[in-house]
């Protein structure tokens, strides 16, 4: 594809600061009224931030709630249970995050007093705190001029430069935040136009120039890339404050932009699930404590598509006494890298096989009452069809 690569000087330097003041103005009119930002203290900003890594902000509004009202701070977070946090993440998905969030609670309280520190770079120094989370947490919080340059900003800088390399690439990432940070400090050191004989260098109440809101400037990057600046669609140009600065709209090839990777094929797996119950309790199993869905409960499943009479013999392998056994719907949950295609069986179990003295139930597995799998244990949205059939 033909496209121009970015000059730094592409968009001059004026027009930098243009756009600071047209986006911060269009953000003022049309940001979204989001919790977070209502009270944007630093615990806030992280845990927002990590739960809007993998998830939109419609479906974080509910988690994040939630959480807060059983973890309201940074103390309980880090004196948490794994259970409950895994509780209150489950359906969130990408649980990494949680257990990294706890981690990161942790050490704020044992190495900074239980206060964030408040800059990019001492940031990225807690767990799970990388360059991104560092940033917005810095500059929505704390006012540092840094850009959090996440998928929106990248799609919005791409466009706006008509960048014609890899969007996922390091260089894409290194040229997106220079163009940004020489957007954020030349608005927090640019005189607005003024009445003749006026100080130039305007500035608001807090003594800084008005169009000194890094965290404001990224924030409208992210709503504009959400409700605008669309991914995979046509954006939607004509509600744009930065329409008259954008290579691609000026081309007609808004569409063109960003350039992406090829996609690589996701890895299929086929795998057997079953719901296993007595009269009261139906079977779960913790998952190991490293890799996917690392710690999370499951029912009781194992690789492939096994028929009525496999299903039947995998169920007494793993020591229960099938009674009955009755097919379930079919169901594929697709994460990043890989897709289960999963076909299910419901067994009704002898509830006094666990009675036997020869019975060895396979390690890990143990029969929950169904009160504890809505309330306790985090059975992972990929089981979800199963789950709501209990
Ligand atoms: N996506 C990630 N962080 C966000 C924020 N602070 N506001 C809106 N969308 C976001």
């Amino acid at each position: 594809m033909k496209g121009k690569t970015i000059d730094k000087d592409m968009v001059m330097p004026a027009e930098r600061v243009d756009f600071a003041e047209s986006l911060l103005d269009w953000y003022d009119n049309n940001r979204r009224i989001l919790p977070w930002r209502e009270d944007p203290a630093p615990y806030h900003v992280w845990l927002s931030e990590i739960m809007l890594q993998q998830t939109r902000v419609e479906a974080v509004k509910r988690y994040y709630a939630r959480f807060l009202e059983t973890l309201p701070d940074i103390v309980s977070l880090a004196a948490a249970p794994e259970d409950t946090y895994l509780k209150l993440w489950e359906g969130l998905g990408y649980y990494s995050r949680v257990r990294n969030l706890h981690k990161g609670a942790v050490t704020v309280m044992e190495q900074y007093g239980g206060e964030m520190p408040h800059t990019s770079a001492e940031l990225q120094r807690i767990p799970g705190i990388g360059p991104y989370t560092s940033a917005a947490i810095a500059s929505i919080a704390f006012g540092e001029r840094v850009p959090a340059v996440d998928g929106n900003l990248l799609r919005v800088f791409a466009r706006l430069t008509a960048y014609a390399e890899d969007i996922k690439s390091d260089a894409a990432k290194k040229a997106a935040t220079g163009f940004y940070q020489d957007v954020m400090d030349m608005a927090a050191g640019a005189a607005v136009p003024e009445p003749a004989g006026a100080e130039t260098g305007a500035s608001c109440a807090s003594g800084r120039p008005v169009y000194d809101r890094p965290g404001d400037l990224n924030q409208a990057l992210m709503d504009l890339g959400a409700t605008v600046c669309l991914p995979n669609a046509q954006p939607v140009c004509d509600a744009c404050p930065l329409r008259k600065q954008c290579l691609a709209h000026l081309q007609g090839r808004e569409t063109d932009y960003p350039v992406m990777p090829a996609k690589k094929a996701r890895k299929e797996e086929d795998l057997t699930v079953f719901l296993i119950h007595d009269a009261e309790r139906i079977a779960l199993r913790k998952r190991p404590p490293r890799g996917l869905l690392a710690g999370l409960y499951e029912f009781p499943n194992t690789p492939g598509h096994l028929t009525e009479d496999e299903a039947l013999s995998y169920v007494r392998s793993i020591g229960f006494s099938p009674l009955h056994i009755r097919r379930l719907t079919d169901v594929k949950h697709i994460f990043t890298h890989k897709e289960w295609h999963m076909q299910g069986y419901e067994i009704l179990a002898d509830e006094l096989a666990e009675l036997h003295p020869d019975t060895k139930r396979s390690p890990g597995i143990f029969l929950a009452q169904i009160r504890e799998i809505r309330d306790i244990y985090s059975v992972p949205s990929a089981f979800a069809a199963y789950s709501s059939l209990i």
